[in-house]
């Protein structure tokens, strides 16, 4: 919710800073030398890999203030990751669109900012595609245009009290995302006077050979069609008796996905809503359902109603969270993966607005989720959204050490056999949870006895991540706590898919099932793993912990790492 952090953070520091950046841009034009001048994120900053809470291999902008990832698309070989970015300062601010490559989602190469505020305003979030057929005129079909839609967020239009402050517009570029100019036209999508009026996905419908538009609209998501991507027309609109209402509706996604085992195909609707998550603050539901080119019809499978804390006014409707843990916002997919591929991509924003902007990072604030493939499962309680880590996360597996299956009763400490550090490292467990367990799992800790725990409640059926000693907890009062997840699996064998790396932990529980993200802040690094289970023993069938590398620079210099 933008103006709430406007009124929390629109510092003197801020007010200074506008006019600046916007003199940078007055025509609304953007030149190759604009995009290389005023590199501060560029490429050759060296990140101190010995920084405390910087991730290993989860992506951090080298310096400032991070927030959606945005215009994530695939072309020749690389996955682009463009991201909001404040790059004068480590608290959220006048927004550009940073930039990075990666050939396999894990290692990524920073590249200078993409877009920079202009006459219109500051570059919040949006999408980015690849114009095969030119359809736009701002490429050629020989050297398609890689074309980004974003909302132009006027602050002087916004201070001013007007409702009309955020319309949507057009950048292109004709080399593969290094240089960008605005298109003259702007804006494409003018504001009927909704004072939320946000975040534009836009896909190409084979179906229809249409673009489609997907935008927050205060409450609810509208949807646009476009032969050019410049002129757009309103299709219809979903969700205002739909899903969790707790806060404004942002960051959409619209996307067909395959059913798993079956030669189906269904359609899923992806929207952040800020507040109102299910362990408070930020969080992202999703809809499954149909979509036709002009509407979208929830359907079958669609599942429960949200499953909301008391207090929470999210509830209304259906709807399911796509990760109940507090930290995975704003996230959206991959355009122009290819056919070969066939693979949904999926990254979201590690954090959440009720602490983001006052998380204890030196530097730089927030890390992105690791890549997930998303699928759609059949599961006891109708189709769901499965997760995974992309498989390329193979690039970065070290040594690794199989855990003998054995009975567990209150803790039993694993640091001694997995001999490598386990601050960032990746733990696969099974337990059989129909012994006499109440609480059963993992728990990291340091010399501080400052700890995190991940497990599950066979009592209450809830996974969970406990975080209320992990360290720094005192920055904010909605950061310490255990945060909660519903199993849905009824089966005995419980399975924790975990990727620890320094600051989070990101849970893919039951093969994908149940996600949880989550980031701590310790004093000093993690360096033990205890197994436990608590009043009555549970059984581990199963173990593995792989150590992952790191992708920073100067990594290798970090002896016995
Ligand atoms: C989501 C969001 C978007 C907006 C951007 C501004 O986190 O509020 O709706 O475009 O952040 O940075």
């Amino acid at each position: 919710m933008y103006h709430l952090k406007l009124r929390s953070y629109l510092s003197a520091a801020l007010l200074v800073f506008l006019p600046a950046a916007c003199a940078k841009k007055q025509d609304g034009q953007q030149t190759k030398q604009d995009t290389t001048k005023t590199a501060a994120a560029g490429s050759g900053v060296s990140i101190g890999f010995q920084e405390a809470h910087r991730p290993r291999f989860h992506f951090t902008p080298p310096a400032k203030w991070m927030n959606d990832p945005n215009g994530m698309v695939y072309r020749k070989g690389e996955y682009h990751l463009f991201y909001q970015y404040n790059p004068d300062s480590t608290v959220w601010g006048p927004m550009h669109w940073g930039h990075a490559v990666s050939r396999n989602m894990i290692r990524r190469e920073h590249l200078p900012i993409a877009l920079y505020p202009d006459s219109l305003g500051t570059i919040f979030s949006g999408s980015a595609v690849v114009d095969h057929n030119n359809t736009s005129g701002l490429g050629s079909r020989e050297n398609p245009a890689m074309v980004a839609i974003f909302t132009h967020h006027n602050s002087e239009g916004e201070k001013a009290g007007r409702n009309d402050f955020q319309t949507q517009g057009l950048a292109f570029s004709p080399d593969n995302g290094r240089t960008w100019k605005k298109y003259a036209g702007n804006p494409v999508l003018p504001n009927p006077g909704i004072r939320d009026f946000r975040d534009p996905k836009v896909i190409w419908y084979e179906a229809g050979r249409k673009w489609i538009m997907t935008l927050a609209v205060a409450d609810h998501v509208r949807f646009y069609s476009s032969p050019d991507l410049k002129k757009w027309t309103l299709e219809s609109q979903f969700g205002k008796d739909a899903g969790g209402h707790g806060g404004v509706w942002e960051c959409p996604d619209l996307f067909p996905l395959p059913v798993e085992g079956r030669q189906t195909i269904r359609w899923v609707l992806l929207v952040s809503i800020n507040p109102g998550g299910p362990n408070g603050g930020s969080a992202t539901q999703y809809f499954v359902g149909d979509f036709d080119g002009k509407n979208f019809v929830p359907g079958q499978g669609f599942g429960k109603k949200l499953n909301t804390k008391a207090g929470s006014p999210a509830g209304r409707g259906e709807g399911v969270w796509l990760d109940h843990g507090k930290d995975n916002y704003a996230g959206v997919t991959w355009a122009n993966v290819p056919a070969s591929d066939g693979r949904r991509l999926f990254m979201g924003w590690m954090s959440n607005w009720q602490y983001a902007n006052e998380v204890p990072t030196g530097s730089w604030r927030s890390a992105m989720t690791i890549a997930r493939e998303l699928t759609l499962g059949n599961t006891p309680a109708g189709l769901r959204v499965i997760s995974r880590p992309v498989k390329e996360l193979a690039s970065i597996r070290g040594e690794s050490v199989e855990l003998k299956s054995r009975p567990v009763q209150g803790e039993a400490d694993i640091t001694r056999e997995v001999s490598f550090d386990v601050a960032a490292a990746e733990v696969v467990l099974a337990f059989d949870a129909f012994g006499a367990s109440r609480d059963l799992g993992l728990e990291l800790s340091n010399d501080k006895g400052q700890k995190v725990l991940i497990g599950y409640q066979p009592g209450t059926r809830n996974f969970y991540v406990d975080r209320s000693q992990s360290g720094k907890t005192g920055f904010s009062e909605g950061f310490a706590g255990r945060h909660t997840a519903p199993r849905i699996a009824a089966d005995a064998s419980v399975k924790l898919h975990l990727i620890i790396d320094v600051a989070s932990v990101e849970l893919f529980a039951d093969n994908g099932q149940v996600v949880m993200t989550e980031i701590f802040f310790p004093d000093s690094p993690f360096t033990k793993m205890k197994l436990f289970s608590r009043e009555g023993s549970a059984q581990l069938t199963s173990g593995k912990v792989t150590q992952l590398k790191s992708v920073r620079e100067g990594s290798r210099k970090v002896a016995g790492r």
